[in-house]
Parts: structure tokens; sequence; C-alpha cells
């Protein structure tokens, strides 16, 4: 996942002008910067395009099928009912995102509907300019995947399994500063392959720290202010936000992933729904 097109849909243009208290006071100028500036982040490359025309923005998708590895729309209001921008979606074959900035099921009827969503990989509305960050982490969650997936049915083997998880995380989100896989040996975590500082917790008995918590609880857990928490066990004083994923053999939980950020309340759902499923690809390997 490396090149992404950035596609805004009709009125979007006016996007600072036109009714702020719906869609803010920022302008697409702005939002565009926001949207590179994450991106260049990300390693990522980025074309961004706007229309008002329907068919203009389908063109624009044929064109965009063969360099880009996935899509961010805000299809605006086609969103609702073009049926070409659907088949357009479907047509190119690449994931693509639906994005809004305000929430689109808290106003009029007829936004309710998305004649798109069923052709896109993700939702994400009611974040303003962040539905397009998150919707750019989204798609390099999906290559992460679908990477570790091929590897691991190549492989089969544990060990490889773990350290290409550890390494596309830490590779492929910047704001992974710390990423590992703790294993369950008896009534204790045992630290397996990490990449960051070196933790003093290479043992962490079950029921103790954030981690211990999360398979005793045998749920992800985000923390979204390590500061705050009384389980968080430190590994770095730059830390200052972690989420744990178990990953389940069977209904048994055989390890977790283990991942800390030096920015504060770094983790949301999508990291948790690509983290487990990155949990669930390794849970196959026990
Ligand atoms: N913070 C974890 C300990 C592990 S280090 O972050 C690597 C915890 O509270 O369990």
């Amino acid at each position: 996942m490396k090149n992404i097109a950035v596609v805004h849909g009709p009125n979007l243009n006016l996007l600072g002008e036109r009714e702020p208290e719906v869609y803010g006071a920022m302008t697409l100028a702005d939002l565009n910067q926001e949207v590179t500036t994450f991106a260049q982040a990300m390693g990522l490359e980025i074309r961004v395009f706007q229309s008002n025309s329907e068919g203009t923005i389908i063109d624009f998708l044929h064109e965009q099928r063969k360099w880009a590895d996935g899509v961010v729309i805000n299809p605006a209001a086609f969103t609702h009912y073009s049926y070409a921008l659907r088949d357009a979606i479907a047509a190119i074959g690449l994931p693509v995102i639906e994005v809004h900035l305000s929430n689109i099921l808290e106003r009029e009827e007829f936004r309710r509907h998305s004649v798109v969503a069923d052709v896109c990989v993700a939702r994400l509305m009611g974040l303003g300019y962040r539905g397009y960050l998150r919707a750019l982490e989204h798609l390099v969650g999906f290559g992460v995947r679908k990477e570790l997936d091929n590897q691991v049915a190549q492989s089969n083997d544990l060990d490889t399994g773990l350290k290409t998880c550890v390494n596309l995380l830490k590779e492929r989100f910047p704001k992974y500063t710390w990423a590992g896989i703790y294993l369950v040996e008896g009534d204790e975590l045992v630290l397996h392959n990490f990449i960051g500082k070196p933790s003093p917790h290479e043992r962490i008995p079950i029921g103790k720290g954030v981690c211990g918590a999360a398979v005793a609880a045998e749920e992800s857990i985000i923390v979204s202010d390590v500061n705050a928490d009384p389980r968080y066990l430190a590994c770095s004083i730059e830390t200052k936000s972690e989420i744990v994923v178990p990953i389940f053999a069977g209904p048994q939980v055989v390890g977790e992933i283990d991942i800390d950020s030096d920015q504060p309340d770094a983790f949301h759902e999508g990291d948790r729904e690509m983290l487990e499923s990155c949990a669930e690809i390794l849970g196959k390997l026990f």
C-alpha cells in the first residue's frame, strides 16, 4: 500500500464557506495540507482530486486504477444516489474507503443511505478531516494484513510469522514507537520479539500490567493515557499510550501483540480492528 488516490466529491471545493456549522471552518486547501503531511509521514504517495461532476470523478477513478493501491473517497451527495459511482468503485478492484466529514446518520433522512457502502472496505464519518487520516491508516492496515496473511500462508512458521508481524507494524505505522509480542508460558507472559527500546518487562505475570490484564480478561485494551492507568508498567518514560491485543489459538489465549506510542491517545478502533486481524492470522500458527 504505497500509492493512494484521495477524491473529494461535489461542493467540497466550498469547504470553510459552505454551512460551516456542519462542515467546519477548514478550507479544502487546509484539509488537503493535513492529508498530505500525514501521508508523507506514513511514507505514502497521494494524488488528491476534487470534482463536482459525477463523470469526471468516475474518469479519474478509472485513470488512477493502475497507479493507486487504494482510494479514499468522500463522495458527498453522490453517496446517496450515484449507482454509476458505485459501479466505478466496484470496477476498479481496489480497496476504497468512504469518508464523510459529518455523521451522515444523524442528518436528514435522505443522507442515511449510502449506495457505495457495500463496495467500500470501510466507512468513516463524523470525524472531520481526521476521517481522511484514519482512512489512510486503514488502507495501510489493510496492506499489512494482506502481507502478513501471505507470509504466514507461505512459511507456516511461528517464529517467522511473529517477527514478520512486528516488523510490518513497526515499519508501516510511525506512531507505533514500540511493537512486540509476548507469549503465554504457564502463568506468565514472556517477551518473544520486539522492535524499540529494550523493555525492563521481559516477563509479566498474567493479571499484572496492561499486558497481563488483557490476557486475564481475554480482550484487547486501549490505554489512551498510560500515566492515568494504575495497571500500567512503564517500559519507557516517553510512552504516552498503549494497545494490547490477545492472540487466540481456538478458545485459548496464547500470546499478545503489545504496541506503545509516544503520542497521547494514539490508538482508536481502526488500530484495534487491524491488530485483532493480525492476531487472528498469527493464531493459526499455534
Ligand atoms: N506497558 C506494559 C508492559 C510492557 S512494555 O510496555 C513493553 C504493561 O503495562 O503491561
